[in-house]
């Protein structure tokens, strides 16, 4: 139990640095929240036309989440991964750095994804890559790679992950709703192409 909080609040304190945040400002290419989607992840850094500075922000962004869970499984075993791989997505979404108005979590949430189980992660990854292949929307693969995520759980043999799976994809549709509204509507703008 203590060792639980403790894994939670490291984790959260992990999840919670805002790479994309960091990487722009440090590069002097604006503030991230009046570009594009205002989002502070990969997808918008990528807005700035700096694709340097967007791939570091997913690597480090997907690795915080990776860290996290590693450190946590290393110390502790299984259930503290998954505690620390909630908790920097957490940190992620609601960090309180920026007033608890973080990103949509899409890259920390493959990064857990690979650390705790990495055939659920590589198929959730390539599930997203296919999906931006194939629409060339960045948030509508997020929102199939989130949905497929849990499906690979049941199909490879990660029934203990499923609950997890669930909750992490509801959060990850629930960051999207603007994105959603978009989709539907037409208007979300192509992987590149400022929005
Ligand atoms: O990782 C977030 C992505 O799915 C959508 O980003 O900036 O287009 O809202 P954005």
């Amino acid at each position: 139990p203590l060792m639980l909080l403790l894994v939670a609040v490291l984790g959260y304190l992990l999840g919670s640095v805002p790479f994309g945040l960091v990487i722009t400002r440090a590069l002097g290419l604006g503030d991230l929240r009046s570009i594009g989607s205002g989002n502070i992840g990969a997808t918008n850094v990528l807005r700035t036309g700096n694709k340097g500075a967007a791939l570091a922000t997913l690597l480090l962004d997907a690795g915080k989440g990776g860290i996290a869970v590693l450190i946590a499984r290393a110390a502790f075993g299984a259930d503290a991964a998954q505690v620390a791989g909630l908790a920097a997505f957490l940190g992620h979404i609601f960090p309180v750095w920026l007033g608890f108005k973080g990103g949509k979590g899409v890259a920390t949430f493959l990064g857990t994804l690979l650390a705790l189980a990495w055939p659920v992660g590589l198929a959730a990854c390539a599930s997203w890559l296919a999906a931006a292949v194939l629409g060339r929307i960045s948030s509508l693969a997020a929102l199939v790679a989130a949905a497929s995520s849990t499906i690979w759980m049941l199909v490879l043999g990660y029934e203990r992950m499923m609950f997890l799976g669930i909750i992490l994809t509801l959060l990850v549709y629930w960051r999207h709703a603007e994105n959603i509204k978009r989709i539907k509507a037409g208007t979300e703008p192509k992987i590149g192409k400022k929005g």
